[in-house]
């Protein structure tokens, strides 16, 4: 089956909030596979390309200052339905609405300050991993717990 990947960002609140372990820790122990992951300052000109389908919305030059405010920290996951098992994980945007037992659900209130991006599309996650990570910056490895999270039929 077809292991694909998605793009996550812990936004400036998350990394102020010392949240960047506490939500790899959820992903690794979901059993999806970290192939990518850096810190980087946010341009506008990168945040202008990764939120295009916001450019008209009214919060979006508010939304680039916050996300270009302070680093974030950039990752790639990877797994069967990447997109939809990592938005799940994440909640739905305004926090104080979020599901008990999801990122945003258990660690926010807000709308903006939502602490976490994840792609909504595989088209979107191919988009915004590559304004974030060259290709020789994600890397290709055998996981030995791959072999206990999936079954045989799943890895191939
Ligand atoms: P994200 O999943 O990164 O996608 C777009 C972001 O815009 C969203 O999370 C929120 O952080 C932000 N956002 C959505 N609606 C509003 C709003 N009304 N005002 C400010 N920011 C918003």
């Amino acid at each position: 089956m077809e292991h694909s990947r998605t793009a996550v960002l812990v936004k400036p609140d998350g990394l102020q909030r010392g949240l960047i372990g506490e939500i790899i820790s959820r992903f690794e122990r979901k059993g999806l596979k970290l192939v990518g992951l850096k810190m980087v300052n946010m341009t506008d000109e990168m945040l202008s390309e990764w939120y295009v389908e916001h450019k008209d919305k009214s919060f979006f030059s508010e939304l680039k200052n916050f996300m270009g405010s302070k680093p974030v920290v950039a990752m790639v996951w990877q797994g069967i339905d990447a997109v939809p098992v990592v938005r799940k994980l994440v909640g739905t945007t305004l926090g104080r609405e979020a599901e008990a037992g999801s990122i945003r659900g258990d660690f926010g209130m807000s709308q903006q300050y939502n602490l976490i991006h994840a792609s909504s599309s595989d088209e979107d996650a191919g988009r915004e991993i590559s304004i974030v990570f060259d290709d020789d910056e994600l890397v290709n490895y055998s996981d030995i717990r791959e072999q206990l999270i999936y079954a045989d039929y799943e890895l191939k």
